[in-house]
């Protein structure tokens, strides 16, 4: 080895295809955290801002990264006539194929379904059934919406381009291409683990790059036109000092690949 050289593990080296995501519920979900529920709330009441006045016809979301964890995609079932959930690792994936069947999904997801709930527009709503008639799941990768072939009217990732690889530039590719998924004057919601260095599920250690507020808005701001960033001091284990979450609607600059 070079000296003094760094390896960063890239995304491409984790270990997708291990990913337990009952362990992951039970880690992250299962207990709900008074951060989650806080960023549900918050997030409840960004789109239900950006869609005063009415909801224009057939939006489509997309939940990029979704994994193991529905409240994103519950997020943004009143405005949608479609909702994708895509997600690179196949135990995830089939996680996600059973929430979205006609059977309905797990119990762990009422309680942010409650916090949703407390306002109008998703009262309106029955969430078990809409889930499994307007939600599809996709295998796919992030990094291949690089070039915005595929464009979605409301968009979220929670987790995933700060928790996917430790190396800087899969970071900002990550954001890019996610950014590179809405269309002109979507509303979206982003989360990051605030200086996370990576995460264990079960018996396999997942990647991470540590960002910051700064680095946050940093990374989102040539992509926006309207943005908040929300920094939550909620510890919810060891190895990281919080959440970060951003809201905003994507503007119509052409990205930069
Ligand atoms: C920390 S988990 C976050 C999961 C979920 N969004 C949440 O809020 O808990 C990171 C997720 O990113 C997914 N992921 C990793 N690399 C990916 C890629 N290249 N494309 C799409 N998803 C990816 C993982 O499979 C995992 O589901």
């Amino acid at each position: 080895m070079e000296r003094g050289r760094v390896i960063m593990d890239r995304n491409a080296d984790a270990p997708w295809s291990q990913f337990d995501p009952e362990v992951y519920v039970d880690n992250n979900y299962r207990t709900p955290l008074e951060a989650d529920l806080l960023i549900v709330r918050l997030m409840r009441d960004y789109f239900g801002r950006c869609f005063t006045g009415g909801v224009p016809e057939s939006v489509r979301g997309v939940d990029v990264g979704a994994g193991a964890n529905l409240y994103p995609a519950l997020s943004m079932l009143p405005w949608c006539e479609k909702v994708l959930l895509l997600e690179y690792a196949q135990p995830n994936v089939e996680y996600l194929e059973k929430q979205v069947s006609p059977g309905g999904y797990d119990t762990a997801w009422d309680a942010f379904w409650e916090v949703l709930r407390e306002s109008p527009a998703y009262r309106a709503v029955e969430p078990k059934n809409l889930v499994s008639e307007i939600v599809r799941v996709e295998r796919g990768n992030l990094f291949d919406l690089e070039h915005g072939h595929r464009r979605w009217g409301v968009g979220t990732m929670f987790f995933v381009a700060d928790s996917m690889s430790e190396c800087p530039d899969e970071f900002h590719r990550g954001v890019r291409c996610f950014m590179n998924a809405l269309s002109a004057g979507a509303p979206f919601a982003a989360a990051f683990m605030k200086e996370s260095v990576g995460y264990r599920v079960g018996e396999h250690d997942y990647p991470a790059y540590r960002v910051n507020e700064d680095r946050v808005r940093e990374s989102l701001e040539p992509f926006t036109g309207e943005l908040e960033i929300h920094d939550l001091h909620h510890m919810v284990r060891p190895g990281h000092e919080g959440m970060i979450l951003a809201l905003g609607r994507r503007n119509s600059e052409v990205a930069v690949p």
